[in-house]
């Protein structure tokens, strides 16, 4: 059954019960620019179906099986809450598509860093937003992961630091600064419009009409004992205290009043607590072969 055909059948959002175990570019958003969500894309002919010879029929990459035209575009968006491994999966999918990868949180995270380093206060919310404007956040798209910058500056070191983690839900909810991040990554979108992005209002605000949308979900204990892990945390932190902070994370994510965290009605669902990360990313591979398929059948 395609994806389709499984969503129309169950009338919204796939939920997967069955375990699933098995195995397991600068292309800079733009040069400099006046209006850096603006930024023009470094090799405009790559993206101009007019003029990219690449476009006519013939060319194609291969993708672990199945072919997807060089420069077909196909967004697929992850979205979820804390802990459910979305930016290894992510990054790794995109990866064995060869589609290029976005994480979205980390713009939240170094606009978080930024209001820490330059002491900005709580009750200054106008200063911090027309400073992460000033910030000009971009990605260097030669790293992979992309990595992160804020005044040309690398910021990636910084942004998963305790006391960054503990206040970006707060700055996430800042309905402005939203408004900006969801602008920079819709023109992200435009400029890498093969692309994996994974955040928690990917599939529902910023990229609505998505070719393919997953949202992870996972147990709050398991979440709690995998983010103690990823961060290195066995021993600092207890298992009941990391499961606090995330239910608290997740309380405010999903009752913000701009782009809460919310399962897109056409996403498929996948709980994640049984599974191992090869299996998930398994999982998200077989869903979107079949998803690319169909698309490129009904083009
Ligand atoms: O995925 P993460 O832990 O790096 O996300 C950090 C924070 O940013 C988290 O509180 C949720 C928020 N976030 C968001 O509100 N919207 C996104 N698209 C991505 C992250």
């Amino acid at each position: 059954m395609t994806h389709r055909q499984e969503l129309a059948e169950r009338g919204g959002s796939i939920v997967l019960e069955t375990p699933f175990t098995s195995k397991a570019e600068t292309k800079p958003e733009a040069a400099s620019g006046a209006n850096p969500e603006m930024r023009p894309e470094t090799n405009p002919k790559e993206t101009n179906p007019e003029t990219r010879p690449e476009t006519k029929p013939g060319a194609y990459i291969e993708c672990t099986g199945f072919e997807l035209p060089k420069y077909h575009p196909v967004i697929i968006t992850i979205d979820g809450p804390a802990g459910t491994g979305k930016s290894t999966v992510a990054r790794q999918l995109a990866s064995r598509l060869g589609l290029d990868f976005l994480d979205t949180g980390a713009m939240y995270r170094a606009a978080t860093a930024i209001m820490i380093d330059r002491k900005i206060d709580k009750e200054e919310v106008g200063e911090l937003v027309s400073m992460v404007l000033g910030a000009d956040l971009h990605f260097d798209w030669q790293h992979d992961p992309p990595m992160i910058l804020a005044w040309d500056a690398p910021i990636d070191h910084r942004i998963r630091d305790d006391d960054v983690t503990r206040l970006v839900s707060w700055v996430a909810a800042i309905p402005e600064l939203r408004h900006h991040m969801v602008r920079k990554q819709r023109v992200i979108g435009a400029q890498h419009p093969r692309l994996v992005t994974e955040g928690r209002d990917q599939g529902s605000i910023v990229f609505p009409d998505a070719a393919i949308k997953f949202y992870l979900d996972a147990e709050p204990e398991v979440r709690a004992k995998r983010r103690i892990d990823q961060l290195g945390l066995e021993g600092e932190v207890g298992l009941e205290e990391m499961c606090q902070r995330i239910v608290k994370r997740d309380h405010i994510d999903s009752t913000r009043s701009d782009g809460p965290l919310v399962c897109p009605e056409d996403a498929i669902r996948i709980d994640t607590s049984k599974y191992d990360v090869q299996g998930v990313i398994d999982l998200l591979e077989q869903h979107t072969r079949e998803r690319i398929a169909d698309l490129i059948s009904t083009d």
